[in-house]
């Protein structure tokens, strides 16, 4: 009977029938973890975390997702080895050099959020070539989160917000939340519905602190390597069967 008892895994048509979430946040976390159950360098699992995604982002192409944000290098990963933070940018920027013409062709646009100023000048130039070449492109923004962090982006917001108080541009009376997000890295994009984090860890990291305001969570023990299509259309199936109040009471009650 044990044949039986498996629960049938969620498939693209499942998640075809209720609205899909416009937004999806990622945490590309486990990569290490990844490594190191298999005897193998911290590079191999990041390395197997980018074919995961490739798979994603075509994944997210298909079914159209408008808004994907993954969470590549967060602020505090400079605490790393220098030899890993290394991999890690040259591996970001084989992604997007050796994917760029695919993505642009499938009308991905590549928007880096984070403080690209503090990358290697060689990483930040293809990043900035990538942006540019995809500009116009609008089937599916993927906002890449290098030197992201939540509490850097609302303090240079702050800072933003003062200076333009200061120089008459803005008055004190005007800021609201909507001017707030306004002076975000994802201004003029919708907040996230749903963040999706890989390994089993129960925190935020410091990922779009702001934005995930109201968006719904979605952990899973898989580790980010092996984490494919069928395990986004289960966490937008959990996601479509939620009850999203915002505070307010059921819309059935
Ligand atoms: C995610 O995997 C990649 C980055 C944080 C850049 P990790 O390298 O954090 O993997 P674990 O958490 O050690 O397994
Ligand atoms: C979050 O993962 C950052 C990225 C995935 C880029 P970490 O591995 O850095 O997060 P912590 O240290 O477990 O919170
Ligand atoms: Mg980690």
């Amino acid at each position: 009977m044990a044949l039986f008892s498996k629960k049938p895994s969620i498939t693209e048509k499942d998640i075809m029938i209720k609205p899909l979430p416009q937004h999806i946040a990622i945490i590309m976390d486990g990569n290490g973890r990844w490594a190191q159950k298999r005897g193998l360098p911290r590079a191999a699992g990041h390395r197997a975390g980018i074919e995961a995604l490739k798979k994603i982002v075509e994944c997210a192409l298909d079914i159209n997702i408008k808004y994907l944000s993954v969470y590549a290098f967060s602020t505090e990963n400079w605490k790393r080895p220098k030899e890993e933070i290394n991999i890690l940018m040259d591996l970001i920027v084989e992604y997007i050099v050796k994917e760029l013409n695919k993505l642009h062709e499938k009308g991905v646009k590549i928007n880096s959020i984070g403080d690209l100023s503090q990358l290697p000048p060689e990483t930040s130039k293809y990043i900035i070539a990538a942006q540019e070449k995809t500009y116009r492109n609008n089937k599916l923004i993927l906002n890449v989160a290098l030197n992201y962090g939540g509490r850097a982006e609302i303090t240079n917001a702050v800072k933003d917000i003062a200076k333009h108080v200061s120089e008459g541009k803005l008055k004190i009376e005007e800021i609201n939340e909507d001017i707030v997000s306004q002076y975000l890295y994802t201004k003029s994009q919708p907040d996230p519905d749903l963040m999706i984090r890989p390994s089993g860890e129960m925190r935020l990291s410091n990922f779009l602190l702001w934005q995930v305001a109201y968006s719904e969570l979605w952990i899973t023990n898989v580790l980010w390597p092996d984490f494919r299509p069928q395990h986004l259309f289960e966490a937008i199936y959990d996601f479509q069967n939620r009850n999203r109040r915002f505070g307010g009471l059921d819309t059935k009650d």
